[in-house]
């Protein structure tokens, strides 16, 4: 089969690992992937929103599948433009992007299907919104409606600070259109939690559960990010717990999909925090998560190509997902500054001498030529990972590899799988 992955990250670094160990693969792309995907298939200069030249690239070479990394090009519409010319894409159309791409249309959702979350008001006038804080609890969670690169969530302890983001967003729109309209919510206490399923449009088949690590900084210090580590085992959450997650949000979510005709296609991330009322959605995202993809996909047993395709294709789904039971540890070495700003085409140290246990999956790295060092294009660089059988010696192993390499102009947390990270409400950051 001819693979066509669209995406820069290390999220689409380990789904061309993971498809590249498939019998079934026979050619490999990435639009545009990165240094570390340009060693598992043919990297194309084209971007993944630029969707006439990927449908052009699609049907010219005949693609059997093209699996879609972030959110963008599924909002708009990447999914439908290649089911009108035949071709298979894994990934939800426009529709059903909207539980991502629209804060009030998934809230409205939810709330129609009875998915547990948090109470939500929403606002087109700032001086309505304003008027609101007067009666509100503090602290609370400010929502922009649309997709806004991870600068769209910011939790308000004090109605100043509430006051001053609402005016960012709609007075100043520093997020243009997307935060025009925004949510003001509760503020939810809690462990968080990622849980992952795959969709055909007419049931699902739950994948598994990782634990992102959203704050900058050591002990859960410093701005959000996109992710400074994940890790992913069997027992992070207990199976009652899974048992429970998959019939009151899972089920529910796919229930509200089939009344709502919209063919679901693809993985569905569920941002959960575990309250003492049960799990609670704090936002629902329609592609892997990353760096969460980086310790969830490894973990699958045998080929992944197949759940891609069954999705894909809205055909019958295996009934379950087999996942070792390794503990993964995943840290991310980010360049300096990040998640501010940060320098770009800064030389990354030599990874050649990492031990062969450990992964290292790139993200938004490049070359200037083919022997020349990597450089980053971008704040979050790589995602090193280990695996063993407790988290304790997964988090021992991958810290043991990265103290030996000298990382000058970045930096990386240096407890990832080493302690509980403190409950602290979503506020999910992408690049
Ligand atoms: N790690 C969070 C996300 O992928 O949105």
């Amino acid at each position: 089969m001819k693979i066509l992955i669209l995406g820069s990250g290390g999220r689409e670094h380990v789904l061309g690992w993971k498809i590249k160990q498939s019998t079934l693969l026979k050619d490999l792309y990435f639009a545009p992937g990165n240094a570390g995907t340009s060693y598992l298939g043919e990297n194309l200069p084209i971007q993944p929103d630029e969707i006439p030249k990927l449908l052009e690239f699609a049907l010219s070479h005949k693609i059997d599948l093209t699996v879609v990394g972030p959110e963008t090009p599924l909002v708009l519409g990447i999914a439908e433009e290649f089911s009108r010319r035949g071709l298979c894409l894994f990934g939800p159309d426009s529709n059903g992007a909207k539980l991502e791409g629209s804060k009030l249309w998934a809230k409205q959702f939810m709330v129609k299907h009875q998915i547990p979350t948090a109470p939500a008001e929403f606002f087109t006038s700032c001086e309505k919104a304003e008027q609101f804080l007067e009666s509100a609890l503090f602290p609370v969670v400010i929502k922009a409606d649309g997709l806004a690169q991870g600068k769209g969530v910011v939790i308000c302890k004090t109605k100043e600070e509430a006051r001053q983001t609402l005016r960012c967003f709609m007075v100043q729109k520093s997020l243009g259109k997307s935060g025009e309209t925004v949510l003001i919510e509760s503020f939810l206490e809690g462990e968080e939690i990622s849980c992952f399923a795959f969709f055909n449009g007419s049931s699902f088949v739950y994948l598994g559960e990782a634990r992102d690590y959203k704050k900058a900084y050591d002990k859960n210090q410093g701005p959000n990010t996109g992710g400074m580590g994940a890790v992913s085992s069997s027992s992070l959450i207990s199976p009652q717990i899974r048992e429970r997650i998959k019939e009151q949000i899972f089920a529910r979510v796919l229930q509200g999909l089939l009344k709502e005709k919209i063919q679901y296609r693809g993985i569905l991330y569920a941002g959960l925090i575990l309250t003492h009322e049960g799990a609670k959605i704090l936002e629902f995202n329609a592609r892997f998560g990353d760096p969460e993809a980086q310790v969830l996909i490894p973990r699958i047993q045998g080929d992944l190509l197949p759940f891609l395709l069954s999705s894909a294709k809205g055909e019958k789904l295996s009934e379950s997902i087999s996942l070792c039971s390794q503990t993964y540890v995943g840290v991310v070495v980010a360049a300096k500054g990040y998640p501010g700003e940060y320098k770009k085409g800064m030389e990354l140290p030599d990874l050649k001498n990492l031990p062969d246990e450990i992964l290292a999956f790139h993200s938004a790295t490049s070359r200037l030529s083919e022997n020349s060092p990597l450089i980053n294009q971008g704040g979050r660089t790589l995602t090193l990972v280990s695996s063993e059988k407790t988290l304790e010696n997964a988090a021992s192993r991958i810290y043991t590899a990265l103290n030996q390499i000298q990382f000058h102009d970045f930096f990386y947390r240096t407890d990832i799988g080493r302690e509980n990270i403190s409950p602290a409400q979503s506020a999910s950051m992408k690049e």
